[in-house]
């Protein structure tokens, strides 16, 4: 079987590998020139553990391949999926469709005319029958089958998630789709994968409301941590027995400083307008997207207020700014909020990531980098946890507060055990573990 995969970003190049490696035989195109020339040397532009390895095995057995001609690329191809960028529209907070629509254009005159057409980019519903609307008009003499197959990966451990999905989900109202998309996903079907069947509405629909679904649950622990804080209650004791419960799980119940990330806010902000256009609000899904704008704020409070009221001539050293762990996406990580207003309330902002800087010094100027936490720590008045990488876990938590000239320690991911943070001197701050300690 031939794909044609386009878009070579987070999900196009995770999912083009994962094919490949299944041993299909994988075209990837990508309009960003710096992006191909990158891949055509061998380097992998993303940071996704394994990804290197895993691409570099399938070039070598010449199972995949990239190129900025999509004429080329999709004329051959039994299966074309779309994963290019879905970000939100400026102004008005829809899923913006340009390059969705740009791609079908460009795909039409050259696509074989039995060739399955599928989105893997998350598009509103609607989306799959608007596409087939076009194909028709621009290429009247083809049958085009087009699908929707929504990903559900996440960054940082996106191949073990496509290749042990919890589902794998295909919405396709036609015969011919169904059979090339089954045989697509036969490597993962055959170890027991459950590929999932539904209509293309449905497929479309489904993806946001799993997102908005864990983005409510990650909403829903934050708003009891802070209760946990004014009852006296520990969340992780609340979050361990709520999840023990079947019904709910025990995954997406750790608070923080509030969800980023390309997905949950973008997939959130389009849920909560498609409903509204369709005359169905979705009133609790808006009250998520307000609460977790809140929150990044909320957090950025919390420091000032950890700092005794005021940051202002403070030194605040920044353990992680990417969005979680494990990835280099600044993409509206919490960090994009509540270092701007530390600054802006004259405090000076030191940070380490171990691999975020690149990503993030355009987008946080004034910050001071550093390579070590230890480094960025030394002299601070304030160490800030903002995303759990594990290197910050098993920091010496004596030798960080001697580094530094002040001893509070605002730990917004829970990290650290808060009797030992107290016992290296530090007065702790987590998230829903009560006031402050120490
Ligand atoms: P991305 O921005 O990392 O990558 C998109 C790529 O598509 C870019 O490299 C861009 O140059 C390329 N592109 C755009 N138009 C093109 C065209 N006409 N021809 C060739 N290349 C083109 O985006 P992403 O994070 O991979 O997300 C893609 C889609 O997948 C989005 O809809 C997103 O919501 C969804 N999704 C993302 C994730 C994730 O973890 N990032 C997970 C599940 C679903
Ligand atoms: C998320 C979903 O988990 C994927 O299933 C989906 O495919 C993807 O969005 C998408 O549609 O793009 P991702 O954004 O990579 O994946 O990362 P998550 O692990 O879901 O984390 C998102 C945000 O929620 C992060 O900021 C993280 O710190 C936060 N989070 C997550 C919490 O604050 N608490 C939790 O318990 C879990």
């Amino acid at each position: 079987m031939k794909i044609c995969m386009i878009g070579a970003g987070y999900v196009g190049l995770v999912s083009a590998a994962c094919f490949s490696d299944f041993g299909w035989y994988v075209t990837c195109v990508d309009k960003d020139p710096e992006r191909l020339a990158q891949l055509n040397r061998g380097e992998i532009p993303i940071y996704e553990p394994g990804l290197d390895d895993l691409v570099a095995r399938n070039v070598a057995a010449g199972r995949i391949e990239f190129t900025g001609s999509l004429p080329d690329a999709v004329s051959d191809a039994d299966v074309i999926l779309l994963a290019v960028g879905t970000p939100v529209r400026r102004g008005d907070g829809y899923a913006d469709l340009t390059y969705v629509f740009e791609a079908v254009e460009e795909l039409a005159p050259h696509a074989r005319p039995d060739a399955v057409i599928t989105t893997k980019s998350t598009v509103p519903v609607g989306t799959g029958k608007e596409i087939e609307r076009r194909l028709k008009q621009l290429r009247p003499d083809a049958d085009f089958a087009v699908c929707s197959n929504p990903e559900f990966l996440r960054e940082g451990s996106a191949i073990r998630d496509f290749t042990h999905p919890d589902r794998v989900l295909v919405g396709c109202d036609d015969d011919h789709g169904r059979a090339v998309m089954a045989r697509l996903y036969e490597p993962l079907s055959l170890r027991n994968a459950p590929v999932m069947f539904v209509s293309r509405e449905s497929a479309e629909l489904a993806k946001y409301a799993a997102n908005a679904f864990l983005a409510m649950k990650i909403t829903f622990i934050n708003e009891i941590a802070d209760l946990c804080e004014t009852v006296g209650a520990d969340v992780s004791e609340v979050a361990s027995a709520v999840g023990a419960d079947g019904r709910i799980g025990p995954k997406f119940l750790h608070p923080g400083p509030g969800y980023g990330g390309s997905c949950f806010p973008k997939d959130v902000s389009a849920l909560v307008r498609t409903a509204r256009e369709a005359k169905s609000p979705v009133s609790l899904i808006e009250q998520v997207e307000k609460a977790n704008l809140e929150r990044k704020i909320a957090m950025g409070a919390r420091v000032e207020s950890a700092a005794g009221g005021s940051v202002r001539g403070r030194t605040i050293a920044v353990l992680g700014v990417t969005f979680k762990p494990n990835t280099d996406d600044m993409r509206e990580a919490p960090s994009l909020v509540i270092l701007p207003m530390l600054q802006a309330r004259g405090a000076t902002v030191h940070a380490c990531d171990p691999q975020g800087r690149a990503n993030a010094e355009e987008l946080l100027p004034g910050v001071t980098w550093f390579a070590d936490p230890m480094e960025a720590a030394a002299g601070a008045d304030i160490v800030l946890v903002l995303t759990e990488w594990n290197e910050f876990r098993a920091l010496d938590l004596k030798k960080l507060r001697s580094a530094m000239k002040g001893d509070v320690l605002v730990d917004l991911r829970n990290v650290y055990a808060p009797k030992l943070a107290v016992e290296a001197g530090f007065s702790y701050r987590g998230v829903g573990r009560g006031q402050a300690l120490g």
